[in-house]
């Protein structure tokens, strides 16, 4: 062998090795920056109601492009994770049924999946791959199109979703008990008295003349809309409503995640978190080669990267209850990321193995390695990883118990978030 196949020969010997280490990775994110979804409060958007603005659509395609970095085969990373032309069974994301949603998620393939690598379409065929109705000027667009089977070789990939009522994993489908929950408290004025209390001598002022209110007529159960056209406003370049000092702005970014958690009860709340986190560990274990609850599991297909695209709501329960110990959580910003990536680790006898023990998890809130408790590095072995799970007060079984212990109520619109 001469020179230059042993080198060949050695990197690609260690492109393997390291390539064997990452075995999945779990992308949860929120949407990018939209236009409110109820009221503007007057501001004019280019977008429609509960629409990503076009700097929303920008974040969510440069995180796709930074994930295709960070894992793509190819790249210069050390993960060669998935491979860039799409396939079904690597790349599994879904979505929460709204507008934002979707459209993050769509706006982060594109920019994972590079242009110019969908299959091309071989000549013989551009006269038998036409819709079925006439297209004046098909001729002009099909040699536009070249080889291409679509413009520029895009690879479009699927994002599935469901109605939040039937989703059982993003949205508060089989669990009458957190939905019914949810509405009650969010009506509850006694169960948001505490944060009325806390918030209103430091801010109520401030936001009610915000928006040509009297504070006396704010009430911070009814807050969120208010909060959500002064973040998106304030994200856009565009509030010129009131002028925060720099605390005031962080107590009006802080609301955001007061909100969120006490819409909830604890139980709730801990319910919603493991309905996420149980399916993952499961994910997780078939990775692993090891034994797994396939129902749970089977939420993601077998895919090595999973996209789930949500919402502050879900994100701030789960990070919660992970209760991470080098994060306090008060803001979840637009586009916002938590990752849980499984590793194989790096040594003999691991390559192939199956025990636990020869696995580790990293878990980040956007560039922030989160530190979970009863772990005791901040990469987490699996084994302290599921012990912490095990440790939550309610398991599947009992979550299965709790949830349907009511009836759903009828007629409410859970389409919040
Ligand atoms: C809160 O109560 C009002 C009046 O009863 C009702 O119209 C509204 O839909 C309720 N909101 C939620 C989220 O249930
Ligand atoms: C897998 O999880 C589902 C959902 O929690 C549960 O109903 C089922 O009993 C579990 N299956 C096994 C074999 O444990």
């Amino acid at each position: 062998m001469n020179k230059k196949g042993v080198i060949l020969s050695l990197l690609s010997c260690i492109i393997l090795t390291v390539a064997a280490r990452l075995e999945l990775v779990v992308e949860m994110c929120r949407h990018g920056s939209r236009v409110p979804q109820r009221d503007t409060f007057g501001t004019k958007y280019s977008n429609g109601k509960g629409m990503l603005t076009p700097s929303g659509l920008r974040q969510h395609y440069l995180l796709g492009v930074e994930m295709r970095r960070r894992y793509m085969k190819g790249y210069p990373n050390v993960h060669q994770l998935i491979d860039p032309s799409f396939e079904t069974g690597e790349v599994f994301a879904r979505s929460t049924q709204t507008r934002k949603t979707v459209q993050s998620a769509s706006a982060q393939l594109l920019g994972l999946y590079p242009l110019g690598i969908g299959e091309d379409l071989p000549p013989h065929l551009a006269d038998v791959a036409l819709p079925l109705v006439k297209i004046p000027n098909v001729d002009q667009i099909i040699e536009d199109l070249g080889p291409d089977a679509i413009k520029k070789g895009k690879q479009p990939v699927s994002v599935r979703n469901f109605g939040s009522e039937h989703d059982r994993f993003l949205g508060f489908g089989g669990c009458p008990y957190m939905s019914n929950d949810f509405i009650r408290r969010s009506n509850d004025t006694e169960v948001w008295q505490y944060n009325d209390d806390k918030f209103r001598p430091l801010i109520f002022n401030q936001i009610a003349q915000a928006f040509g209110r009297n504070p006396d007529d704010l009430h911070f159960m009814t807050i969120l809309d208010y909060l959500e056209a002064l973040y998106t406003e304030e994200f856009e370049g565009i509030q010129n409503r009131f002028e925060f000092s720099d605390g005031e702005w962080e107590i009006v970014r802080s609301m955001q995640v007061a909100y969120l958690l006490n819409i909830l009860n604890p139980l709730s709340s801990e319910i919603l978190a493991l309905r996420h986190i149980d399916p993952i560990r499961e994910l997780m274990r078939a990775k692993m080669g090891r034994d797994f609850n396939e129902t749970l599991a089977g939420e993601f297909g077998d895919a090595k990267f999973v996209l789930l695209s949500s919402h502050a709501y879900q994100m701030a329960h789960i990070i919660h209850r992970m209760e991470p110990e080098n994060l306090e959580l008060n803001h979840i910003d637009f586009a916002s990321v938590l990752l849980f990536e499984l590793h194989r680790v790096d040594s003999r006898g691991c390559e192939t193995s199956t025990s636990e023990s020869c696995f580790f998890i990293r878990v980040f809130f956007n560039d922030l390695q989160l530190k979970l408790p009863g772990c005791r590095d901040i990469d987490c072995t699996f084994r302290d990883f599921s012990r912490h799970i095990d440790g939550f007060d309610i398991n599947e079984e009992k979550m299965h118990q709790i949830c349907y212990s009511e009836k759903p109520l009828e007629g409410v619109n859970l389409d919040q978030f």
